[in-house]
């Protein structure tokens, strides 16, 4: 019953290095064991994400081989014996968060830390370090284990094919976006200061505005990312500039703080003004307690690692950041950090696309591409290009 095929994905070889290789093709199975929960899908699209940049910019300790890819929508060609409510052909998001659905933690609702998908720590991911070894989908064919509980089914095939520039981001960025805000307590009326314009912070940013904010500010160094925030009508702070970030906000709004702040960077933060070409791993840590009022919340999606070979410090090079905690303590701010429980929030933006009440790939600035192209995605998202890459293994969506 197996369809047995060529399989083909992008794989890590090296600090700066991703090529598209021939790799098995997915196999119901969790190494010995048979894998009846699982299902098999033909990957529709699969995006580049920042956090696979961290991995190929050598800041972690990913190993040379590993298939990468999180970012998935795919449909199912092939459903384990025990998955009881979904069937070959539907067309469905994966959460980049690996769940059992089993344990405290997922009955919880907190999926990005399942206690059973990773035996190294909690919380797993297809194609990343640390993340339980799953094998990638950045391919054309990827293995979904507890596939019932993961998965969210499209309702419509032909919709989905239609809007799938949009859909593909449930995997991830846009659940992640929402979620930093949700964290941070936006709601009706709230200031927002946004962090970061690639993709995580865009999509915080549109996530903020259906939240109802009032204004929602993103602060970056790249120009170009800026005005992609600046086109859905976000204002914009260019942090290349030698000011201070409260005096800034004050120019907007009047006052120098905002009510919640969202850390779409993560660890390889750069300095705020002229030395913006070097790294300070906790500028943002440290600007989001000056600028958020008393009693605010901080959502802090950007990803911090535990190890960071390539750090400017030693004590970075253990996650140890130069944080001024006793600020925030004494303003009562609230952090809320870890991977986003994608499924907490997947369904309620899926009817939000399929509704048309947002537009997402516009946002984000979505650009379809081949598997083969995936290493020059890789190459222009690092070089800061304002772009969200999402690769197209069968070459059925190239506009
Ligand atoms: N928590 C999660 O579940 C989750 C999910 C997806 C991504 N992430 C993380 O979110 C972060 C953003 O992802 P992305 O894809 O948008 O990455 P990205 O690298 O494209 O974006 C980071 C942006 O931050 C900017 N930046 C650097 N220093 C800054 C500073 N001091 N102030 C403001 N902006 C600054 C960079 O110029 C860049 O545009 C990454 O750390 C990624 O790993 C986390
Ligand atoms: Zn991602
Ligand atoms: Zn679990």
């Amino acid at each position: 019953m197996a369809i047995s095929t060529g399989n083909r994905g992008v794989v890590y070889t090296g600090p700066g290095q991703v090529e598209v290789h021939s790799i098995a093709f997915p196999e119901l199975s969790l190494g010995k064991r048979h894998c009846q929960h699982g299902v098999i899908l033909k990957v529709l699209t699969t995006n580049i994400c920042g956090s696979d940049q961290h991995m190929v910019r050598g800041r972690t300790t990913a190993p040379s081989g590993l298939v990468l890819g999180h970012e998935i929508t795919g449909e199912i060609i092939e459903c384990g014996r025990d998955v009881e409510f979904l069937k070959v052909g539907d067309i469905v998001s994966v959460p980049f968060n690996i769940a059992c659905g089993r344990c405290r933690n997922c009955k919880e609702g907190r999926t990005g830390i399942c206690l059973n998908v990773n035996p190294a720590r909690p919380g797993a991911a297809y194609g990343y370090v640390d993340m339980g070894g799953w094998v990638g989908g950045q391919a054309e064919y990827v293995m979904v284990p507890y596939a019932d509980f993961n998965l969210l089914k499209f309702p419509d095939s032909d919709q989905a094919r239609e809007k799938i520039r949009d859909l593909t981001l449930l995997s991830d960025i846009f659940p992640t976006g929402f979620h930093g805000c949700v964290t941070a307590g936006v709601g009706p009326g709230s200031t927002v200061y946004i962090a970061g314009a690639g993709p995580v912070g865009l999509a915080a940013a549109v996530s903020a505005q259906l939240l109802g904010a009032a204004c929602v500010i993103v602060g970056d160094m790249i120009p170009e990312r800026l005005a992609q925030a600046k086109s859905f009508g976000c204002e914009t702070i260019d942090l290349r500039q030698d000011a201070e970030l409260p005096a800034l906000l004050e120019q907007i709004l009047g006052v120098p703080e905002v009510d919640a702040a969202v850390d779409c960077v993560g660890f390889e933060a750069h300095c705020h003004g002229s030395c913006h070409h070097e790294e300070k791993p906790a500028a943002v840590l440290n600007s989001m307690m000056d600028i958020t009022r008393a009693g605010g919340q901080i959502g802090i999606p950007g990803l911090y690692v535990t190890e960071d070979p390539g750090a400017v410090d030693e004590a970075s090079k253990q996650g140890n950041l130069s944080m001024r905690f006793g600020l925030g303590w004494a303003k009562s701010h609230s952090f809320h950090t870890g991977q986003c429980p994608v499924m907490k929030y997947h369904r309620q933006l899926m009817q939000a696309i399929l509704f048309d009440k947002v537009q997402i790939a516009k946002a984000v600035n979505v650009q379809v591409i081949s598997l083969d192209e995936a290493p020059k995605g890789y190459a222009d998202f690092d070089g800061g290009a304002a772009k969200k890459f999402v690769i197209d293994p069968h070459a059925e969506f190239a506009a």
